[in-house]
């Protein structure tokens, strides 16, 4: 999958997104298109419920049960939407990778950082043990954790929020993605750690060429790091 160059590596084409509920249908998304290419940060910004998360959601298969979608996803012109769950698996695991608000939704809470990194690689790479434990400590020095071998043994409950918004975002990185997607992953911080975690994501983006999309409510959060930004409202770019 080498993407031609200046191609998107992602592009979602009138997509729109149905919920059925027991009040009827909700039109969650209605006919969006966007594209973001290697190197490039996306914004996504618009009000709470305007539609951000499930577009994405959709692209990448993980709508709830009661979702329906329409349109074209592809990722590196390979079509997504209709992609099985196997393929599916592996996209997540190896081409894109999401970052969300809260990272104990990803963490597993019961295990070693050291050890969730280390799967990782182990199942989506075939990494040995040892070499699983070599790269993660290598990502969290990336995402500047100081003292990554003493990290590793920790569980995620013991590391603060933003170490572990640092961890999400290693664990993130750790397959060389080409789409990282970034839903709110500063909501959840204050201040100062939110503009810690935004200039690490803006070096993720100058160093590794990676395309970002980084969805927020806040204008100010995309401010500084998108190229471009798209604005949503009641399920539609506006
Ligand atoms: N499983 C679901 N069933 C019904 N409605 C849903 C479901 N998931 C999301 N929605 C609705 O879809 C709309 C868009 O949600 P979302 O994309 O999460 O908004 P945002 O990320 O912009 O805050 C909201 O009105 C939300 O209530
Ligand atoms: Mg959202």
């Amino acid at each position: 999958m080498t993407p031609v160059l200046n191609s998107p590596v992602l592009d979602i084409n009138g997509l729109s997104v149905q919920f059925s509920t027991p009040e009827g249908e909700v039109n969650a998304v209605s006919d969006v298109s966007l594209s973001v290419k290697r190197g490039e940060c996306l914004g996504i910004v618009g009000e709470s419920g305007s539609g951000k998360s499930q577009t994405f959601m959709a692209a990448l298969g993980l709508l709830a049960k009661n979702g329906s979608t329409q349109g074209k996803v592809s990722l590196n012109g390979a079509d997504i939407l209709g992609a099985s769950e196997q393929e599916l698996t592996a996209i997540r695991g190896n081409n894109i990778a999401m970052i969300f608000q809260d990272p104990m939704t990803s963490l597993t809470p019961h295990m070693r950082v050291g050890r969730q990194l280390a799967e990782v690689l182990q199942r989506h790479r075939g990494f040995s043990s040892t070499e699983a434990r070599d790269h993660a400590i290598a990502m969290l020095r990336r995402v500047q954790i100081s003292e990554p071998e003493r990290r590793l043994k920790m569980y995620p409950h013991e590391l603060s929020g933003g170490l572990r918004q640092r961890v999400m975002i290693a664990m993130a990185l750790l397959c060389g993605p080409d789409v990282v997607i970034a839903d709110e992953p500063t909501t959840a911080l204050d201040v100062t750690i939110q503009a810690q975690i935004l200039d690490l994501i803006r070096e993720v983006k100058e160093t590794l060429d990676t395309a970002i999309v980084l969805i927020t409510h806040d204008l100010g959060v995309v401010a500084g790091l998108a190229d471009r930004v798209a604005v949503m409202y009641a399920g539609r770019i506006v």
